[in-house]
């Protein structure tokens, strides 16, 4: 039997991952950094799922992940630096960590989430540091596949609910974040999840890069406009220029653990986020969920409590 190790199974891609493993009939291991969570948010899988505590960070904990493990799903990475944790430090770094680790443990297949955009020729630290773990993921004489994915929605995700909590927070006017032009492609958490697992025993994915995308290129401002129908909300727009939100955010940043607008999201506004070759589409055939309608309506059940809780402690609730 195929046992499949996935890093950040505490997260919210993880969330979606493990439980597709379980029911395929894959032994799985999960890679957590705090038990208490994992029996939170797995609970229905924890007779069936074997947690292991590590971190990304520390070599020597990796040793006992790697054990009898066939395949790899890397997954861990961060959209937001915290003291210590750099997007250095745990995005490149940690990624360096975990193949080093799975190649001395003989581990063949590894599959790593990326990121649409991500590279080590751009000047923002984010997506470079997505890039250049890439990179080295392609160096490594592995069996490696990279999944791309745009923005992902789901019920845990946070870019879409951090708009919806701010729209909660604003009760007659919204802004239109850098005039609303940038594009995604939003790709549900679920469609990511299914490609994800389906690459562990499709050997074509081997050596590829897969871009994966919704069925709709949205720019920010179409999504507000949905997020909005979504809620049953009603705001006055008005354009609030990139270059003008940096000094604002930066004060938020400073101010609130969990703030909504960080100076990195912003970075990403500046690199168009759209899938040119669509492999949810175009090699594994699915026809994938549209960022609308009863597929967004997780974003009501933020409320204006739970919000002030969040960008006051940083601490996530689901
Ligand atoms: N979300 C998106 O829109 C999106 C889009 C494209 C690609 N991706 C990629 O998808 C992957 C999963 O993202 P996600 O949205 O699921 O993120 P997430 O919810 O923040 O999950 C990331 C996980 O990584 C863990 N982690 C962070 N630092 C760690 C460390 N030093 N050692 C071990 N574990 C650590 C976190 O553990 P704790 O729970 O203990 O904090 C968390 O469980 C990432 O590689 C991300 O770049 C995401």
């Amino acid at each position: 039997m195929t046992t499949v190790l996935v890093t950040g199974a505490n997260g919210y891609v993880g969330n979606n991952i493990v439980p597709k493993l379980v029911e395929r009939g894959y032994t799985v291991r999960a890679q957590v950094r705090n038990m208490d969570v994992a029996k939170m948010r797995l609970s229905q899988y924890q007779d069936r799922v074997e947690f292991v505590q590590a971190d990304v960070t520390d070599r020597v904990s990796l040793v006992a992940l790697m054990h009898g493990v066939d395949v790899v799903i890397h997954l861990v990475a961060i959209a937001i630096e915290k003291g210590k944790a750099t997007y250095e430090e745990v995005n490149y770094q940690g990624t360096i960590n975990v193949v080093d680790a799975a190649k001395q443990a003989g581990i063949k297949r590894f599959i790593n989430m990326s990121q649409n955009g991500a590279s080590s020729a751009l000047p923002y630290r984010f997506l470079k540091s997505k890039g250049m773990a890439q990179e080295y993921v392609a160096r490594s004489g592995m069996d490696w596949t990279a999944l791309r994915p745009s923005a992902i929605f789901g019920t845990q995700d946070e870019f879409f609910n951090s708009i919806a909590r701010l729209v909660q927070l604003t009760p007659i006017i919204f802004p239109l974040i850098g005039g609303g032009k940038a594009e995604f492609q939003p790709v549900s958490v679920l469609d990511v999840a299914e490609a994800t697992v389906r690459c562990v025993d499709d050997e074509t994915t081997i050596g590829k890069e897969l871009l994966l995308g919704g069925p709709e290129v949205l720019t920010l401002g179409e999504i507000e406009e949905r997020i909005l129908v979504a809620l049953g909300a009603r705001r006055i727009w008005f354009p609030a220029p990139v270059g003008l939100l940096r000094l604002p955010v930066a004060i938020m940043e400073t101010l609130l653990p969990g703030s909504p607008v960080t100076s990195s999201l912003l970075d990403l506004l500046a690199v168009p986020n759209v899938v040119k070759d669509n492999a949810l589409v175009n090699h594994f055939g699915m026809d994938p969920i549209p960022f609308k309608g009863e597929h967004i309506a997780y974003l009501r059940d933020n409320n204006v409590g739970d919000t002030l809780n969040i960008f006051f402690t940083g601490k996530k609730l689901k």
